[in-house]
C-alpha cells in the first residue's frame, strides 16, 4: 500500500484545495493551543514532543473546515493522545486550562520574549533567563551581558521586527532590491519567497531569492547591492555570509543538515512609511512615535540558477512543510533533499531539475503549488 506520509501528503492537497480562506475563530482557537505547547516544550528541550503538537496543529490548519467534535478527530492523522486531550478540552469547555497554566507560566513568557529578539536562540534565552534577567529593560541595562552585533541590533529594533510586515511592504522592498541589482546586472531574477509566496498576507520578514540565468554571473553580486543599499542609509544591519557550497556541498556529503551554503546576509532594512499608516504613532508618545520608517527583517539569498528550483523550493516553507517533504523524500525515495539539490543515495547521483515541477516529479508526488505549502 501507500505509505503513510504519501497519504498524508495526498490527504492534505485535497483538504488545502476544499478549505475556505477565512479562518474561523475556534480553528485559530485550537491552533494556537497546540502551538503554545508546542513552544513551552521546546523551551523544555522536548523536541520529539514539540513536533507532536506542530504535526497536530499542522494537521487542523490543513482541514477544510472548522473541528466541532472529538469524533472528527480520531479519523484524522498526526494526533497524539495529549493533543487529543488539548483539543477535546477546548471544545467542551471554550479553553484549556493546562494551556491557560503555560502560558502564565514566568519561564514560558520569557523564554517567549527573548527568543522573539533577532539574534537570539533557545540556549541564549535559557541563559539569560537562568541568570534572572526577565525583560528587555533588563537586558538593556545590564551592564555585564555581552550581545552580539546582530542580538544588539534585534534588541534596538525589537518593537518593530515584531510587527508583522504587510505584502505591500514586502514588495517595496523586493522592488528596491531589484532596482539596486539591475543597475549592477541587467537580467538578476529577484524572487520573493518564504510566506509571502505561499500567499500570506503578512510575515515575519521578506525573504528574497537572488539568481541569474547565466551560471556564476550571480556571484559577488550580493555585497555590491547591500553596499549600495547602505551608502543610501536603507541598511540598519546586515551579515554578509560567502557561499561555501564550493567547498561543503559535494554528492557525497549526504547531510540532511538545513544549514545552506548560499551567499547571503540575514538583514534589517529601514523601511520609509508614511508616519499615518500603522500603529506607529498610536503605540506611543515618545517623540519616536512620528518616525516614519519602520526596521525590516529581509532575508537575502544568493543562488546559482542550476540550484534555483531547490533554492525556491527550500525557501518557500512553510517550515513544517520542508521538515516532512524531506522526511519522506529520505525514508521513502532513499534522496536527500536539500536546498541545493536532490541527491538519489541508490543510484548515487544529483538529480537536475529546472523547476520546482521537477523535483516533485521526482519524488513521484504530484505537484503543490505554493499556497498548499502552509502546513
Ligand atoms: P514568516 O516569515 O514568519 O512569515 O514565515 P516564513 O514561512 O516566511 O518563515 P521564514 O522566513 O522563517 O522561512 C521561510 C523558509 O525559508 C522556511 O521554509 C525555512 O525553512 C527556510 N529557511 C529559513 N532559514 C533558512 C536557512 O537558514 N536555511 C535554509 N535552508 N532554509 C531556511
Ligand atoms: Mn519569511
Ligand atoms: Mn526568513
Amino acid at each position: 500500500g501507500r505509505s503513510p506520509m504519501l497519504l498524508h501528503i495526498s490527504w492534505f492537497t485535497e483538504c488545502m484545495a476544499a478549505r475556505e480562506p477565512v479562518k474561523i475563530e475556534p480553528r485559530h482557537l485550537l491552533e494556537d493551543a497546540l502551538e503554545t505547547l508546542s513552544k513551552e516544550a521546546s523551551f523544555c528541550g522536548s523536541d520529539g514532543r514539540s513536533l507532536a503538537f506542530i504535526r497536530a496543529a499542522s494537521v487542523l490548519r490543513s482541514l477544510p473546515s472548522t473541528l466541532t467534535t472529538i469524533e472528527e478527530l480520531n479519523r484524522l492523522p498526526g494526533f497524539g493522545e495529549h493533543s487529543k486531550r488539548v483539543v477535546q478540552e477546548i471544545l467542551e469547555d471554550g479553553f484549556s486550562a493546562e494551556v491557560e497554566r503555560v502560558t502564565q507560566k514566568e519561564k514560558y513568557q520569557t523564554m517567549k520574549l527573548f527568543t522573539n529578539i533577532f539574534g537570539v536562540g533557545m540556549k541564549t534565552a535559557n541563559r539569560w533567563y537562568q541568570e534572572g534577567l526577565r525583560s528587555l529593560g533588563d537586558l538593556r541595562n545590564s551592564q555585564k551581558l555581552k550581545l552580539s552585533k546582530q542580538q544588539e541590533a534585534g534588541l534596538q529594533h525589537y518593537e518593530d521586527l515584531n510587527m508583522p510586515v504587510s505584502r505591500a511592504e514586502a514588495d517595496l522592498i523586493a522592488k528596491m532590491v531589484e532596482e539596486v541589482a539591475h543597475s549592477f546586472l541587467p537580467g538578476t531574477i529577484i524572487t520573493l519567497a518564504g510566506g509571502f509566496r505561499r500567499g500570506k498576507l503578512s510575515g515575519h520578514d521578506v525573504d528574497i531569492l537572488i539568481t541569474h540565468a547565466q551560471e556564476g554571473r550571480e556571484e559577488g553580486l550580493l555585497s555590491k547591492v547591500i553596499g549600495q543599499l547602505q551608502s543610501q542609509g536603507l541598511i540598519l544591519y546586515h551579515d554578509l555570509k560567502r557561499n561555501s557550497y564550493h567547498d561543503a556541498f559535494s554528492p557525497d556529503s549526504k547531510s540532511t543538515s538545513n544549514m545552506d551554503h548560499f551567499e547571503r546576509s540575514f538583514s534589517i532594512f529601514r523601511l520609509k512609511v508614511a508616519s499615518h499608516i500603522g500603529d506607529i504613532g498610536a503605540r506611543d508618545h515618545s517623540p519616536e512615535s512620528s518616525k516614519d520608517w519602520k526596521a525590516v527583517r529581509v532575508d537575502l539569498v544568493v543562488t546559482p540558477i542550476s540550484q534555483y528550483p531547490y533554492a525556491l523550493l527550500g525557501w518557500t516553507g512553510s517550515k513544517h512543510f520542508e521538515r516532512e517533504l524531506r522526511r519522506f523524500s529520505c525514508n521513502e525515495k532513499k534522496m536527500v533533499l536539500n536546498s541545493h539539490a536532490l541527491y538519489d543515495t541508490v543510484e548515487q547521483k544529483i538529480l537536475a531539475a529546472t523547476c520546482e515541477e521537477d523535483i516533485f516529479l521526482y519524488l513521484g508526488l504530484e505537484y503543490m503549488p505554493p499556497s498548499d505549502r502552509n502546513a
